[in-house]
């Protein structure tokens, strides 16, 4: 196993992705191109299920959100092992919908809903808006009138957490463009004019701390926060939360010294912390939903490059050239995200050649790791880059007018082709 269970090394001293060679993946579908074990994502979802049933009880359940990887077939698997969804964009919804996902499992987000944005939502039957603002709540209000429905809504709040320093530093989280605050005293004005409104039917609460985040620590701050909360609107305007989101974030080891996350654990801690803070306040306790997204899908998948050009330079560093770079994968360019990548045409040989792996645009910045050390690679090898299976698909574009890479997803049935590879008309089918 290498890093993840979905990825091993064979006989032939080639890289294997949920038992497939890559070498021969390459060969089958090309390069660049995103591989995802299905299986593997599948096995994510019941755990999730599994641990929500265990710890947060009742009607509790985990929403994949979408942005971390979008297209049909992934809604599709994430129906059938019957988990909710996020959505972030009406593009997301359409996505769902057009995946038969049942639109009233979707929670839909976004700090700057338009009237269509909501019309659509409304149109698609979505289960919960989670409202971000006040002119969002009065734009809801009044469409929901046009249109005589009574949308079910969420607000968002923001519980002020800084989750990379794990303590709660106010002034920094408060200052987001997303939801309303608790520290300004805000929130309780948006509950109770969403408590105003008509046409809405209020559920409850939800809140988001950040992403990639390794310990339980600000989720159970969260969890203190939004319940103090929850008990002090309840002790203001009689009104009992059903609903508490809890965002995503979970974190996923990228590099060996990523530490592993334990799901199960950390959501067995939330659920303690939860009764603990009912019981404190006398509250009932609210349905739990979390919305992981990267934790999901990113260790699931990899991306397969070509290897082209090998250039040492005396005295400074060896580059090595892929098809790909941060068209298909922008995380490095945008984060200095650290990835694992391994020469998986030599994966057995010692890895002792120290690169920068360098894309194909015309853009120096265009790089997917600075410290990379691979078997000797020559040009034809195939690289691949491992834990991709997260917001690089979904985070693609065509800069330098290069075509987006096949999606395909490894199971016990074979490999299938989930999003085709953009072809040079596809390119231009847009251009009048
Ligand atoms: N829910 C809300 C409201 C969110 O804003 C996000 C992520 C999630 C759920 C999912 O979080 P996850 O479980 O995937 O951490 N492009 C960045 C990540 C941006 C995440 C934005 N929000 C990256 O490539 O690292």
């Amino acid at each position: 196993m290498l890093l993840h269970p979905s990825f091993d090394v064979n006989a032939a001293g080639h890289l294997t992705v949920a038992g497939f060679d890559a070498c021969e993946l390459a060969e089958q579908f090309g390069t660049p191109a995103y591989f995802l074990d299905e299986d593997a994502v599948r096995a994510q979802c019941r755990l999730y299920r599994e641990a929500f049933r265990e710890s947060f009880g009742g009607s509790s359940l985990p929403a994949y959100a979408g942005k971390a990887l979008c297209c049909k077939k992934i809604y599709s698997v994430i129906a059938e092992e019957g988990l909710a969804a996020d959505c972030v964009s009406p593009g997301e919804l359409h996505t769902a919908y057009k995946a038969g996902f049942p639109m009233e499992k979707v929670f839909f987000h976004g700090n700057n809903k338009t009237d269509e944005d909501l019309r659509y939502a409304l149109d698609l039957g979505v289960g919960h808006i989670v409202v971000d603002g006040w002119d969002e709540l009065c734009a809801l209000e009044k469409i929901a009138a046009e249109k005589d429905a009574r949308p079910r809504i969420l607000l968002r709040i923001t519980p002020g957490i800084d989750p990379h320093t794990h303590k709660k530093i106010v002034t920094g989280s408060v200052d987001s463009k997303f939801g309303v605050a608790v520290a300004t005293g805000q929130a309780f004005g948006f509950v109770r004019d969403a408590l105003g409104c008509s046409h809405l039917v209020l559920d409850g609460f939800h809140c988001h701390v950040g992403s990639q985040i390794f310990d339980t620590e600000p989720f159970e701050d969260a969890c203190d926060i939004m319940l103090a909360f929850i008990a002090k609107v309840r002790a203001d305007f009689g009104f009992e939360a059903k609903i508490l989101n809890l965002g995503g974030g979970f974190g996923v080891r990228y590099v060996e010294d990523d530490p592993e996350v334990d799901i199960r654990g950390n959501i067995a801690r939330l659920g303690a912390e939860i009764d603990r803070m009912c019981a404190l306040y006398g509250v009932e306790k609210p349905a739990v939903v979390m919305e992981p997204g990267r934790s999901i899908v990113a260790a699931a998948g990899c991306t397969l490059y070509t290897c082209g050009t090998v250039k040492s330079i005396p005295g400074f560093r060896n580059y090595v050239s892929v098809d790909g770079g941060m068209p298909d994968n922008p995380r490095y360019a945008l984060y200095q995200s650290r990835y694992t990548i391994v020469n998986a045409s030599r994966a057995s040989a010692p890895a002792d050649f120290p690169c920068t792996v360098a894309g194909r645009c015309c853009e120096s910045g265009d790089l997917l790791s600075e410290d990379a050390v691979l078997a000797e690679p020559k040009r034809g090898d195939i690289i691949a880059v491992l834990v991709t299976g997260a917001y690089n698909y979904s985070m693609a574009s065509n800069y330098n007018r290069i075509p987006r890479p096949p999606l395909v997803l490894l199971s016990k049935r074979g490999a299938e082709i989930a999003v085709r590879r953009e072809t040079y008309e596809d390119l231009t089918a847009l251009d009048l």
